[in-house]
């Protein structure tokens, strides 16, 4: 990691930070930590932009059977690349902060994650500050070590690192994310449902999104490093 302050010592600290928070979603749970980090950047007086990836064929959670999150999985193992609709113009705007967030798919980044860096990696991410956001299930160390090598490749500084993963105890949390996937309901199953409750992140996990988000906020606001921060939290990774 990179240990660089967000902003140079020479820029005025009264200048209000800039962040972009570009990301992909597949069944809407980075989009819910997004939506709560940047409240706790709003705190801390951030000014934000979302930018939401969109594929240009579109993919639909859930994918309906058991064949196709199969074949999902094995597709996205080979880290096949899913093709993005071009990104707003907003993403060339100049910020102090690119959060990069998205999901781990089969111990990867997501498909349109990776097709946005290798069609606009270079050109986006040079010499820019770039915190990703990873959800995942449980294994996300694979897909941080890539992403990071990849985006330090493009030119950026990679400080730090947000990562939840869901709370639900294995081996029900699998099992449960991959019926959910197929377009099952394990939560609400006799069997299952006794150890499976939910999906995806728990409400502590959007409030401690809040809290890292703003952590972030005022370490941007005060040209502190992020790499400082201690942001693997054991809500964030239970
Ligand atoms: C095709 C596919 C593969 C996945 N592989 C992994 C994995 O390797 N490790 C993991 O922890 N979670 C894995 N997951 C679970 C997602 O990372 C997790 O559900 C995440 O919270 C989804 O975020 P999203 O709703 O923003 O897409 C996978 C999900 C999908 C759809």
């Amino acid at each position: 990691m990179t240990d660089k302050p967000a902003h140079t010592s020479s820029e005025p600290t009264g200048r209000k930070r800039r962040a972009l928070l570009l990301y992909y979603s597949f069944s809407g749970q980075t989009s819910g930590l997004l939506n709560h980090i940047a409240c706790g950047l709003k705190k801390e007086g951030v000014e934000i932009n979302f930018i939401r990836l969109r594929t240009v064929r579109p993919l639909r959670f859930p994918v309906g059977s058991i064949f196709a999150t199969f074949k999902m999985m094995l597709v996205t193992a080979l880290r096949r690349r899913v093709t993005i609709k071009e990104p707003e113009p907003d993403l060339w705007a100049d910020y102090d902060l690119i959060m990069l967030a998205g999901p781990t798919w089969s111990y990867n980044p997501s498909g349109p994650i990776l097709d946005l860096i290798d069609r606009y990696g270079p050109r986006l991410l040079k010499g820019r500050t770039v915190l990703p956001v990873i959800s995942c299930r449980g294994y996300w160390r694979l897909h941080w070590l890539g992403l990071k090598k990849l985006l330090v490749k493009c030119g950026a500084k990679v400080p730090n690192r947000i990562v939840f993963s869901h709370p639900s105890p294995e081996p029900w949390r699998t099992l449960g994310v991959f019926l959910k996937i197929a377009g099952k309901a394990p939560e609400r199953s006799k069997l299952l449902g006794r150890y499976y409750q939910r999906y995806g992140h728990s409400r502590q996990q959007l409030l401690e999104a809040e809290k890292l988000g703003a952590a972030v906020g005022a370490a941007l606001r005060k040209g502190e490093s992020l790499a400082a921060l201690e942001l693997l939290t054991p809500i964030a990774l239970p």
